[in-house]
């Protein structure tokens, strides 16, 4: 066995009831720490090449970042790596991979759904079969709807395909402008939020949290969407100035949200956010379908097959933008 197949191994994150399952077999080629209970991250972290950041607490690495001299890279199992940022990792040489590439289905699919909720009125289907009411009324289609998908990586992308396969008309908004192409007949740059979202029935927001999109969705870029049009948000809730989207939704300024993210999470029990009937809350859990845990140990070890035998690693981060580059 050569020197790099003995790599250390640490996991960040993993719980009792909840670690990265069947993890054990990579003890086989490699030296495994994980940590028993919150504390031990420090000890685990001596001496190891690698960290499964099962969950991306970077708080936790961050204090015990003095034992993490040996390492060469993190994996995170999320593919938004804010959480796990921090200022000595992004100065640092350690390499950070994402999940990219387990969570664009699902996350494309809840998506639809609440697009659906709302178009088809089901949250009022539902109240009134709990009443025995019988009451009936019409619904929207989404056919020749107008989609904004705000993001245009692997998420945007896949979301943007399921629109299209119901027959809307999807627009997308990059960094910079760009032509069409199979995906979004039209691509604006960020640059161009306002005007874009005032021409979109529902704008669909996937963006990381950076410092760049901090803030992007403000009260310039609500009270420029159509008052029948909603949003809704599965990228990160730091892109969303919630206090303008509140404004937005009590005033009529947009006809509803559904949010899967928000600016603190979990989302405080005293938001006005989850008694809105115009809005549908979701605690962050878009992308976790059934088989999420098994998707991300599959892509770690693919990826630290590749580490072992010294091939180039999947879903390299731009640590200086925050997100794998498309
Ligand atoms: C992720 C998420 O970043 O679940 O993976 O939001």
């Amino acid at each position: 066995m050569s020197a790099l197949a003995r790599a250390r191994v640490a996991v960040l994150g993993a719980s009792q009831q909840d670690g990265p399952p069947g993890i054990e077999a990579i003890a086989d080629t490699v030296d495994l720490a994980v940590p028993e209970g919150d504390g031990g991250l420090a000890g685990a972290l001596e001496g190891a090449d690698v960290l499964f950041a099962w969950r991306p607490d970077g708080a936790a690495l961050s204090e015990a970042w003095g034992s993490a001299g040996s390492l060469k890279w993190i994996q995170s199992a999320s593919a938004g790596v804010d959480s796990l940022m921090f200022p000595d990792l992004a100065a640092s040489h350690v390499v950070l991979t994402n999940a990219r590439g387990i969570y664009e289905e699902a996350m494309a699919e809840y998506v639809l759904g609440l697009m659906l909720v709302m178009s088809k009125g089901l949250r009022a289907v539902l109240e009134r079969q709990g009443r025995a009411e019988w009451d009936h009324r019409q619904t929207e289609r989404l056919e020749r709807k107008r989609v904004l998908v705000v993001g245009t990586g692997p998420i945007g992308r896949t979301i943007a395909r399921d629109c299209r396969a119901l027959r809307m008309s999807v627009r997308g908004v990059a960094r910079t402008a760009h032509p069409g192409d199979a995906d979004l007949v039209e691509i604006f740059g960020v640059d161009r939020l306002t005007d874009a979202v005032a021409t979109a029935d529902y704008v669909v927001n996937t963006l990381p949290a950076t410092e760049e999109t901090r803030h992007l969705f403000d009260e310039e870029v609500f009270a420029a969407m159509s008052p029948s049009a909603r949003f809704v948000n599965v990228g990160r809730g730091s892109t969303v100035d919630e206090t303008a989207l509140i404004a937005a939704l009590r005033s009529g300024g947009i006809a509803g949200a559904g949010l899967d993210v928000f600016e603190e999470e979990p989302l405080p029990a005293d938001s006005p956010l989850w008694a809105m009937p115009n809005v549908i809350v979701s605690p962050h859990m878009a992308g976790d379908a059934a088989g999420w845990r098994e998707a991300a140990v599959e892509l770690f070890v693919r990826n630290l097959e590749r580490y072992l035998t010294g091939r180039p690693l999947l879903n390299v981060v731009d640590k200086t933008r925050g997100y794998v580059p498309s």
